[in-house]
């Protein structure tokens, strides 16, 4: 009997071992994971495999839901599932199990989540309402029997704070009767002055909109942009909300559109509309087209459900259609933007225009900041790895031309410059590295025409994080969003121009988000 005892307890023993062995195992690989080298460290990115759109941003009894495209058997696009993470602070955020699976209707595109607190669908009860995604289903055999109605839109419902989903027994709610092949992307919100829930959906060159009381009725009730704004490809990802212009008390409607390819320095980009929506009709006196972002790497960005309309957050996808399939990551792809908040400005030379600027809470982030004095025509500095700092800094006086380089020993480099004839700012990656994996990539510098208030101290602030940079001017008037891949991170930092300096230069890192 003594010996049974100890036998048993030898094999207890060396079976937790063997457990702790394993979680340690596991760690050791979450950790070698998230230190690959490309994998930014204080960005959104998939554990493993592919992710495109943010999908289904909601802010929900302190938590911050992310829900994103996502395939989790390979590194390029397929049969598309909703991933889920959530936040407490829109920077660090924790990955859950996969939200979306596909269905007999079809695969899960991109969408919103609303809460209805009242209860309006009927899918939940008043003491505990429903989370509600509202989605594209794609029937990848509609489409590939050369049907046009393969895009419908479905709803699914979570009474358990998005941790668990169920589908509707009633899709699709919105069906394809007018054979419209790209009708798709559907984002839901409340429209409290008529009390009715409103979608904007895009059908190939315009956007629909539609009413609901509950959630699963659905009337179209106006259609918005055949013949006004950019048109260079598809339109994909609507988003409409209401916006205070800063300084005043006025309100206007914002219209966020993703358009692929056709962005200003090729491939996908984002262009939006300032205008008025009555609760039917999207109305705008806009002439010009507007872009969010002048890098090639935001898309597909929508904004949060469930903040006050002043807090007005973004979240883009760090990618472009271009190439996204094609950047040298190897066990995942894609990472989102910073999250965003978007502001609303007017002034005689821009009109209405938005700005986009990472949200305050990346400030809490920053450490080890070192202040540089003035820096003037052909100084440099040098760090370890400029690819995991930030840096704020401004551009006192008049803004005049200048080059700011960023290299590394490898004779790589990144530059910003500013071109007062043409009042252009440029980011150039040309050289900034692995740039051959796609032609279009490394094909030429990016343009931005300069949106700032005025030319008298510009602030910059500048956001490099393993493969991306982010750039925000005159606090995100003009943006530059950009995918880099130098084979060694960038330590020196060069900064040339006649008769503009760099003031108040502060140089922090960042800390990481993985644990
Ligand atoms: C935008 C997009 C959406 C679509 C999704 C599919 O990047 O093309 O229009 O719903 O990606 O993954």
């Amino acid at each position: 009997m003594k010996h049974l005892f100890l036998i048993f307890l030898f094999l207890t023993l060396a079976s937790c071992k063997e457990k702790t062995t394993s979680i340690n195992n596991k760690e050791a690989l979450v950790e070698e994971r998230f230190r690959e080298t490309y994998r930014p460290q204080y960005h959104f990115t998939p554990p493993t495999m592919w992710m495109n759109d943010p999908n289904g941003l909601i802010y929900h009894n302190g938590t911050y839901h992310l829900f994103y495209q996502h395939y989790p058997e390979d590194i390029v696009w397929g049969p598309m599932h909703w991933g889920h993470a959530t936040s407490k602070d829109l920077v660090s955020w924790e990955h859950k199990p996969i939200a979306l699976y596909p269905d007999e209707l079809g695969l899960i595109f991109s969408g919103s989540a609303v809460m209805d607190t009242n209860n309006t669908s009927g899918l939940g009860t008043k003491d505990n309402p429903p989370m509600v995604a509202i989605f594209t289903y794609h029937l990848m055999e509609g489409e590939k029997a050369g049907r046009k109605d393969f895009q419908t839109q479905g709803i699914a419902y979570s009474l358990d704070e998005g941790e668990t989903w169920k589908k509707y027994s009633g899709n699709p709610v919105i069906g394809n009767e007018g054979n419209i092949k790209d009708f798709r992307d559907p984002k839901v919100m409340w429209h409290d002055d008529t009390q009715k829930w409103v979608m904007s959906l895009v059908a190939g060159d315009h956007a629909k909109f539609y009413s609901s009381p509950n959630l699963k009725d659905w009337t179209l009730m106006s259609e918005f942009g055949k013949n006004i704004g950019a048109h260079g490809g598809v339109w994909e990802c609507p988003d409409l909300f209401p916006l205070e212009v800063e300084g005043s008390d006025e309100t206007k409607w914002v219209l966020i559109i993703s358009i692929n390819p056709g962005a200003p320095n090729g491939g996908s980009g984002t262009q939006y509309f300032i205008g008025d929506f009555d609760g039917t009709t999207f109305t705008t006196n806009q002439k010009e087209i507007k872009w969010l972002d002048y890098g090639t790497d935001n898309y597909a960005g929508v904004t949060f459900n469930g903040l006050p309309d002043t807090d007005r957050t973004f979240i883009g996808w760090m990618s472009n259609w271009n190439y996204a399939r094609d950047t040298p990551t190897e066990a995942w792809r894609s990472a989102m933007t910073l999250s965003r908040k978007l502001t609303l400005h007017k002034n005689s030379s821009n009109g209405f225009y938005l700005k986009n600027y990472p949200v305050a809470s990346i400030d809490e982030y920053s450490y080890d900041t070192v202040e540089h004095d003035t820096m003037k025509n052909g100084m440099s500095l040098s760090s370890k790895n400029y690819n995991e700092q930030r840096l704020d800094f401004k551009i006192p006086s008049n803004l005049d031309d200048f080059e700011l380089n960023f290299s590394n020993v490898n004779k790589e480099s990144l530059k910003l410059s500013y071109d007062s004839s043409k009042s252009q700012f440029i980011l150039d990656r040309t050289d900034s590295g692995i740039t051959d994996f796609e032609t279009s990539f490394g094909e030429k510098p990016h343009i931005a025409p300069a949106i700032i208030d005025n030319k008298e101290d510009v602030d910059f602030t500048i956001i490099m994080d393993a493969s991306s940079i982010e750039i925000f001017i005159d606090g995100g008037s003009t943006v530059f969003t950009d995918q880099i891949f130098p084979t060694t991170p960038f330590t020196a930092l060069t900064f040339t121009s006649e008769d503009a300096t760099i003031a108040n230069l502060k140089v922090s890192k960042i800390k990481r988000i993985w644990k």
